[in-house]
Formats: C-alpha cells, structure tokens, sequence
C-alpha cells in the first residue's frame, strides 16, 4: 500500500516523479473499489483530515518544504487535491453504478409475483348470458337512463297520474322537483320499462330488443331486496305478435337458460302497460318440480314446485297511443314484452341465500364465480 515519502529535493523533477507516483497509487485503488462501502475506507485513506494521504502530503510535502520552494510545491499539492477529490467522486459513481447492476438485476429462477385475475360480477354474468339467449334470437340490446322522468317511467306507461299502480312500486324522487310539470320530474328509473318508449321514438317497427340494466326501488335492504337492482326487460313489436309468440320465445329462453327440462307455465296477472298481462312460473330445477329434497322441503319453490320469474304481457294498446306518430297504430302493430330481475336469477342459478352479497364487494365470495 502507498505511504507518502518524505521529501528531501524539491526540484521540479523530483516533485513531479513524487506526484506521479501518488496519482498512480490513487488510480491503483480507486479501481479496485467495488462497493460504497469499500469506497468509504478508499475516501477516508485518501481524506481524512487526521492522517489521511492529503494530510500527510500537506505535512511533509508543503509544511516541511523550505521557504524558497514554498509557491511551487504549493501550487503543485493544490493541483493533487483537486485530482484527488476528482478521483475519488468518480469511484463513487462507478461503485453505485456496480451495485445497482448487482441489486437491479432480475433474478429469472424466482418465483414471479402472481397478479389477482379479475372475473365477471355473478349478476354481469347472468346478465350476459341471458342477453345472448335473446341475441341467438335476433334480439339487439338497447339501454336507456337511470335517472329518468316520470314520463317514461309512468305516464306513457299507461300508468295515470295518482293511480294506485304507481306504489307498487316505491319509487324514490329527485329531490327539489315540485315546481317542474308532473311528467317532467326526475326520478330513479323502478324498472327498465321505459327505454321500451325511448326506443319505439326512436326505431321503427318491427323492433326486438332486450333492455339490461340497473333500477332502483325505496325498499330496505335485507335477504332478497335491494334499493338498487338489476332487470333485463325484453320487447317485440311486429304485424301479428300473438301470446303464443311471447309463451314460444320465454320458453325456449327459459329451457337455454336453466336447461332444457324445464317447464314454465303463465298465470295472470296485471302490470298498466300490459294487457293481458302474466307472471311466468318456471318448474323449480332445483327439486324438479316436487316441492321436495329427500324428506326435506324445497326452500326455493317453498315446496310447490314452480319458481316466479319474470312479469310479461301483450303491449297495451295505450302504450302504442304515445309512439303512434313513429309507426305504431295500435290496430296495425302488436307485440309483446316481459321483465326479470337478474339479481333473483343469478341467486337462484348459483344458490346464494343474500341478495347483499353481490353488493359488498367481498372478494371471498366474488371470487367463487371466477
Ligand atoms: N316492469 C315490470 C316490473 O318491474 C315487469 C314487466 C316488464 C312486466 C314488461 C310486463 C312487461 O315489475
């Protein structure tokens, strides 16, 4: 290792040889630093105030120097400490620069880090599939605003202003909308009924679309409600729709959808923009229309072998009154629609006993549709 000489000619010749020789020394170890800390110990041999190698230079070169050569070694130590401090910043870089190689480089014989894959939403899901049974028919989709106006969510539904078929459905208002004209007041759609009107304004007849989407009722969550859910709504306006159209069509979508065993049968019922109107009832596939499991009663159907889907119906001919003008005359065109809640399907389809499991977002049970 390099110790500096004490000096006894201070002849330019012999300064330059010792500076030299310094500088090669600096070089030497300056090279051989491969890591921060080994260049702390390069930067403290070389610095330090107390007996570091500029120390010593400046104590036996420039401090024992005789007075006459004083300027000149002084010029020529000054010259070292800046090459010195040069030297040992550049190790600096080349150690850092050595070390990220090592730490910043990818190890390929690590496990990799596994990325959570995302999946489709169980009611998504049902929805899609129960979109695409309409879509193998012909049916498009078609989609309308949650937030909507009481003119397409009732009055041109043949819902009159007041009438008692309104609260069968708890609807829930905008707020601060009492001095706008009734059927311009906004409030959350309750069911997917009215992109049915949006829709005949705006396509002509014959029409068949599916309508998915989410709607809101004033019910307090629990089991089997939620204030917000999901429909799908399906609508077919042509010359000559019959019922035996719509029972045809639900039947065949029903059979698709929870399999081809299935039966359905049609009650009456009675929805304001329908007429006649049904229910629809699918044979329970859970107990295969028994009403029992074993010696136990079939929850789902309450033991009576029929599930309640969907509300369906011929269009009211009051209904074609409002979109008359876009080609629907009532005595020319007839046609058919009908509503399910997605969420209930899904819930029967996968056998989950809570409609707010969909809703919070717990990926221990998404995760089981995945
Ligand atoms: N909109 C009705 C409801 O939400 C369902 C329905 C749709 C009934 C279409 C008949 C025809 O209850």
């Amino acid at each position: 290792m390099y110790t500096v000489p004490k000096l006894t000619d201070y002849s330019s010749a012999a300064l330059e040889k010792a500076a030299s020789e310094l500088l090669a020394a600096l070089e030497a170890e300056a090279a051989a630093v491969r890591s921060e800390t080994d260049w702390k110990e390069f930067r403290d041999r070389w610095m330090a105030r107390k007996n570091g190698v500029l120390t010593q230079v400046n104590d036996l070169w420039l401090k024992a120097a005789p007075k006459d050569a004083k300027r000149d070694v002084g010029q020529r130590v000054n010259e070292l400490k800046a090459k010195v401090e040069q030297g040992i910043d550049a190790a600096l870089g080349r150690a850092k620069g050595g070390e990220s190689k090592l730490t910043g480089s990818v190890d390929i014989t690590l496990p990799g880090i596994r990325r959570p894959l995302g999946t489709e939403h169980p009611v998504i899901k049902t929805m899609n599939e129960i979109v695409s049974i309409f879509r193998n028919l012909g049916y498009s989709v078609a989609e309308g605003p949650e937030v909507e106006s009481d003119y397409y969510n009732f009055e041109s539904l043949n819902f009159p202003p007041n009438h008692p078929a309104r609260d069968m459905q708890d609807t829930l208002f905008i707020a601060n909308q009492e001095s706008k004209p009734a059927r311009d007041r906004l409030l959350l759609r309750t069911h997917t009924s009215p992109v049915q009107i949006r829709t005949m304004e705006k396509l002509k007849p014959p029409i068949r679309i599916v309508i998915p989407g989410k709607v809101y009722r004033n019910d307090p969550p629990d089991a089997s409600h939620s204030p917000m859910f999901h429909q799908i709504e399906g609508l077919a306006v042509d010359n000559n729709i019959t019922f035996g159209d719509l029972k045809g069509t639900l039947d065949h979508a029903m059979k698709a959808l929870f399999g081809s065993s299935v039966k359905t049968q049609f009650r009456p019922s009675f929805f304001p923009f329908t007429e006649p109107s049904a229910e629809m009832m699918v044979s329970c596939f859970i107990c295969g229309g028994s009403g029992r499991r074993g010696s136990e009663p079939c929850r789902p159907c309450k033991t009576t072998g029929w599930i309640e889907i969907l509300g369906c119906g011929m269009v009211d001919p009051n209904v074609f009154e409002f979109v008359k003008r876009n080609g629907y005359d009532p005595k020319k065109v007839s046609g058919f629609a009908f509503g399910m809640g997605a969420d209930r399907i899904a819930i029967l389809k996968y056998g989950v006993d809570d409609i707010q499991l969909f809703f919070q977002g717990d990926v221990r049970f998404l995760e089981q549709f995945a």
